[in-house]
């Protein structure tokens, strides 16, 4: 049976009322993102970097999953083949919406890392620059978030799955940050059929076989409803 692979971007969270990052108003319209999302603009001002993943993280635990996080949560269920679903998103909708096994390459919101041993645990609600991590003890706890200039998680799981993928689906992502954005191209290269949903067409046509346009809440559901058996 035929195997899926989806992305998802900030898109598919946009009207669970999370920001998205490029879009007008987007949260990098409105904080230099080299302040508060590199190492370098942690290890300048800390305090300022939690504060903006304090907001984000509330943001995220208030927010509520909307129909095309849980169609997408219902295709896993009911799919006959493999269905692997990355996300470039830190909030866990996916996860609350009944999907499992969601590989977050950017990292997620609900936890945090020791910048010291690596360690990792469930982040608070809130999280300060003198919280002692739990193994080391050193005062060294950031948000488990792929920054600027890091290496994203689960590469090498991605990279397989695009390479046996039969169809590549992207949801809500402006293409604009690698290697994400290259995705469309590996998994066309290995024979997938690729598909795009999206507010507005994210790229130039061509790099896409299909692309379904409107708002994820309509868009995805309504795809899953016509491939689901
Ligand atoms: N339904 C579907 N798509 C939508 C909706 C919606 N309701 N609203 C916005 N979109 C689309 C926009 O058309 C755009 O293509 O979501 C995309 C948002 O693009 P970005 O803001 O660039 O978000 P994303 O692509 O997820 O950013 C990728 O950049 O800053 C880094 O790590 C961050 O994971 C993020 C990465």
């Amino acid at each position: 049976m035929e195997r899926i692979v989806i992305l998802t971007g900030a898109g598919i969270s946009a009207e669970s009322g999370l920001g998205t990052f490029r879009d007008k108003g987007g949260l990098w319209t409105r904080y230099d993102l080299g302040d508060v999302a590199t190492p370098e603009g942690f290890a300048r001002d800390p305090t300022l970097v939690h504060d903006f993943y304090n907001a984000r993280r509330a943001n995220a635990l208030d927010a509520t999953p909307n129909a095309a996080h849980q169609a997408l949560a219902r295709l896993q269920a009911g799919w006959p083949g493999a269905v692997t679903l990355v996300t470039q998103n830190i909030d866990d909708l996916h996860e609350r919406a009944g999907s499992r096994d969601v590989v977050h390459m950017h990292g997620e919101i609900t936890r945090a890392l020791c910048a010291a041993c690596d360690h990792r645990w469930p982040a608070p609600r809130v999280m300060a620059p003198a919280d002692p991590c739990p193994a080391c003890g050193a005062p060294r706890a950031r948000p488990d978030i792929v920054w600027f200039g890091e290496i994203p998680y689960h590469m090498e799981r991605i990279a397989n799955a695009l390479w046996r993928a039969d169809l590549f689906v992207s949801i809500g992502t402006s293409g604009e940050v690698y290697p994400a954005a290259g995705f469309v191209e590996e998994a066309k290269a290995a024979g997938a059929e690729t598909l795009e949903i999206n507010l507005e067409p994210s790229r130039v046509p061509g790099l896409f076989d299909r692309v379904i346009a409107g708002p994820a809440s309509r868009a995805v559901p309504g795809w899953v409803a016509d491939i689901l058996p």
